[in-house]
């Protein structure tokens, strides 16, 4: 089985719903006929996948060279968020930072909101020091929040393989900024 036809799908809706609405077989056959006889896109099992080469050799495949080279903390301009309450990009260096372990973790010696304001980094957020399990504040940074790089990822300047399309709304131009998730999460619930 080496020949994946993506309409096959599409073509068994079709036929699906054409026999739902005409019994007969042979409005059956001809929906098929004519969908036979237009040319289906056919993608082998190899070419499958963004990158250009046999997925099934490892020949020639590198990791294409990224270029994670960021100003400093304290020197990087802050990126815009990529939508309405979504974790910031780290638009600075992380060299040396990661990875965040038990008992190392760089990122609060400069992001704890005791200390944020007097190096000009952002503070880290109330939704971290809270439990949303019971929805109590905590008087510690949650757990859970501990790995910053499992949601707050540094940028390296690449060429997307895949052009993206999405465009944020926010409601108002100062999302585009910081967060107010503390003040909305509970936006229609109550
Ligand atoms: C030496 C202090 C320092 C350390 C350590 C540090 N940061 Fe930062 N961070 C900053 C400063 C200052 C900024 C604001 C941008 C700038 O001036 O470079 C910032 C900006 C950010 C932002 C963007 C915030 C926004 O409002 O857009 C994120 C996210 C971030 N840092 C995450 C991290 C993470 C994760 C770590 C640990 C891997 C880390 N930082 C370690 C100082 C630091
Ligand atoms: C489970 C995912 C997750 C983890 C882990 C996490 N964050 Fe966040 N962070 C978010 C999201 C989502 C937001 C935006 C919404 C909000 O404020 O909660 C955010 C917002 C922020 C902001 C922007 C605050 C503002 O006022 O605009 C900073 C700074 C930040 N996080 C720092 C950190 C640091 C430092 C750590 C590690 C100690 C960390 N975060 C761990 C998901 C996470």
């Amino acid at each position: 089985m080496k020949k994946l036809i993506l309409t096959t799908l599409s073509a068994a809706l079709v036929l699906g719903m054409s026999a739902c609405a005409d019994k007969s077989s042979s409005s059956v056959s001809m929906d098929e006929q004519e969908l036979n006889s237009k040319a289906a896109p056919i993608v082998t099992e190899e070419e499958l996948g963004l990158r250009d080469e046999n997925l099934y050799t490892e020949e020639g495949v590198a990791p294409i060279k990224a270029d994670f080279n960021r100003p400093a903390p304290g020197q990087a301009q802050r990126f815009e968020r990529s939508y309405e309450n979504a974790p910031p990009l780290i638009p600075h260096s992380v060299d040396g930072l990661l990875p965040i372990t038990k008992n190392n973790n760089a990122c609060l010696g400069c992001h704890m909101p005791e200390v944020a304001p007097s190096v000009k980094a952002t503070p880290i957020p109330p939704t971290h020091f809270m439990d949303f399990r019971t929805q109590k504040k905590l008087d510690h940074l949650a757990q859970q929040r501990f790995n910053c790089s499992q949601c707050h990822v540094p940028q390296a300047n690449v060429k997307p393989l895949v052009e993206n399309k999405f465009t944020a709304g926010y409601r108002s131009g100062e999302e585009k900024k910081k967060s107010n998730l503390i003040d909305t999460l509970n936006e229609g619930v109550r």
